[in-house]
């Protein structure tokens, strides 16, 4: 049950042991109008940040009177904040995908997406109908902002009106893939590496990476040894490094409409992980390795030591809080806690090519999710890792940041204390001052007020807490990744 709160609904539904924990809902619920507003600033604001703060992720989970099942179903949601003045604007702009639009005219879901199915019985899920959302990530490129989802290609929108601009080519012209949300900037040259997928009976991956003015430099296709579902991979100077975890759709069962494509997989962890190191130039085979069992969404980077390669992650023993039915990211839009029992601990893959062995190492066995990564230090070595963190209990759903210096082990950070969830953190360079010195932009929901803010920390000085606080005047739904565009990029 859905109650209004302004233009937002949120779900309220309570239940005994879960009431605490109620508030969270509101990061699934939809955001049905469009803003345009100057937030009241709290705190100082630097004088150096001056650009864009764009997000990307799922604002509607309602119409019609029907709701997804699932937190990853929502239409994506642009969100911006342009720093300019002293002050800052706040937007929000749906992508008018054609499924958007199409929906938007009947009036209500007709599309399956990845765990809700299609309303209507079997034959509007038979085949597959899931069409992009473009919900998942926002990228500035020289030429253009791209939306991207999982599905098929990124849409293109303006970066000043946030207009969707429609579908835009990337990678090889032949392929027509499903590109993966996340992509690789390669920071010494500037170059944009893109992984797309083919599901069939075999799976198949597509390498395809761009100059700066967006000319295709090259690109490959790569028969993978099995199917698995992963989100985000790794590249180095001279690999991409794909982790084919055991979480295995079953495409009978989801093409035959039976299942969700999110129920039709299943977690193997007695198959291991088996990582595929891909060269890049394609003159080598792709290397396999073994690997112990182990889900992860997200990568922080990767690079090469000699014949080694470094590659750091968030992983979790289980992917139960995203996949079953008690799954924390689909009870959550039941308002009640869900599975969510193993934690985001940071990881690292020590890969010897020379003798062809991989060794996983923990980091921090804390909970963690969202690294994100200084943009300059990509494919080469890194040192600081910035994350958002849980100070207590095993959860998902996070109140605090941290940065773990991966050299030294040490992890600083600054939780907002129960009843506060932070999403991401992007880092955006102070240009005036050392290189690890800069700000994370956190937007964080105030489970005491319903009300959203921007944090803005010092990435060096997280204990501080924030530098300044952003305060919407209404919640927003889940966002799942930024993108800083300096306003020198104009
Ligand atoms: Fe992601």
């Amino acid at each position: 049950m859905c109650l209004p709160f302004g233009d937002v609904m949120v779900d309220r539904k309570q239940s005994g042991a879960d009431d605490d924990k109620a508030w969270l809902s509101s990061l699934a619920c939809s955001m049905t109008q469009e803003h345009d507003y100057y937030p009241e600033v709290q705190g100082h604001l630097p004088a150096a940040l001056q650009g864009s703060l764009y997000r990307n992720g799922p604002g509607r989970f309602e119409l019609g009177g029907v709701r997804k099942t699932h937190l990853l179903d929502g239409d994506g949601m642009i969100q911006a904040f342009d720093f300019s003045g002293g002050r800052v604007r706040y937007r929000n702009r749906f992508v008018r995908t054609p499924k958007f639009l199409q929906e938007e005219q009947a009036g209500r879901f007709t599309l399956p997406t990845w765990t809700t199915r299609a309303p209507g019985g079997l034959w509007p899920n038979m085949g597959n109908k899931i069409k992009s959302q473009a919900g998942v990530t926002v990228v500035a490129r020289p030429n253009c902002l791209y939306a991207f989802d999982e599905v098929d290609l990124p849409y293109g929108l303006d970066p000043a009106t946030l207009e969707t601009l429609g579908e835009q080519p990337v990678g090889a012209a032949n392929v027509r893939a499903s590109y993966k949300a996340h992509t690789k900037t390669d920071a010494r040259t500037g170059d944009w590496l893109l992984l797309g997928v083919e599901f069939g009976r075999r799976m198949t991956l597509h390498l395809a990476e761009h100059a700066p003015d967006g000319a295709l430099l090259r690109s490959q296709r790569v028969a993978a040894p099995r199917s698995a579902y992963f989100h985000d991979w790794f590249a180095t100077e001279r690999y991409v490094i794909v982790s084919l975890q055991p979480l295995q759709p079953s495409l009978p069962l989801f093409l035959a409409g039976l299942k969700s494509f999110t129920d039709s997989m299943r977690w193997r962890p007695e198959l291991g992980n088996l990582l595929m190191i891909i060269d890049r130039s394609g003159a080598q085979k792709p290397l396999l390795l073994p690997a112990p069992a182990c889900f992860m969404w997200h990568a922080l980077n990767a690079y090469e030591q000699g014949n080694t390669i470094v590659a750091d992650f968030v992983g979790y023993d289980t992917p139960d809080h995203f996949v079953g039915a008690q799954a924390a990211f689909r009870t959550l839009l039941q308002g009640r806690q869900g599975l969510q029992s193993s934690v985001g601990s940071v990881r690292r893959y020590v890969i010897d090519l020379s003798q062809k062995r991989v060794l996983e190492e923990v980091i921090s066995a804390q909970s963690h999710e969202f690294p994100m990564l200084r943009p300059a230090a990509a494919l080469a070595r890194h040192r600081y890792g910035y994350f958002t963190t849980a100070s207590e209990g095993t959860t998902v759903f996070h109140d605090g940041l941290a940065r773990i210096d991966v050299d030294s082990g040490r992890r600083d950070t600054f939780s907002m204390g129960a009843g506060v969830h932070l999403g991401e953190a992007v880092f955006v360079a102070d240009e005036t001052a050392s290189e690890e010195q800069g700000w994370l932009l956190s937007l964080g929901l105030d489970g005491t007020t319903n009300r959203s803010f921007l944090g803005v920390f010092a990435a060096h000085r997280l204990a501080d807490g924030p530098v300044a606080r952003i305060q919407l005047q209404h919640p927003t739904p889940l966002s799942f990744h930024g993108w800083w565009r300096a306003a020198t990029a104009n």
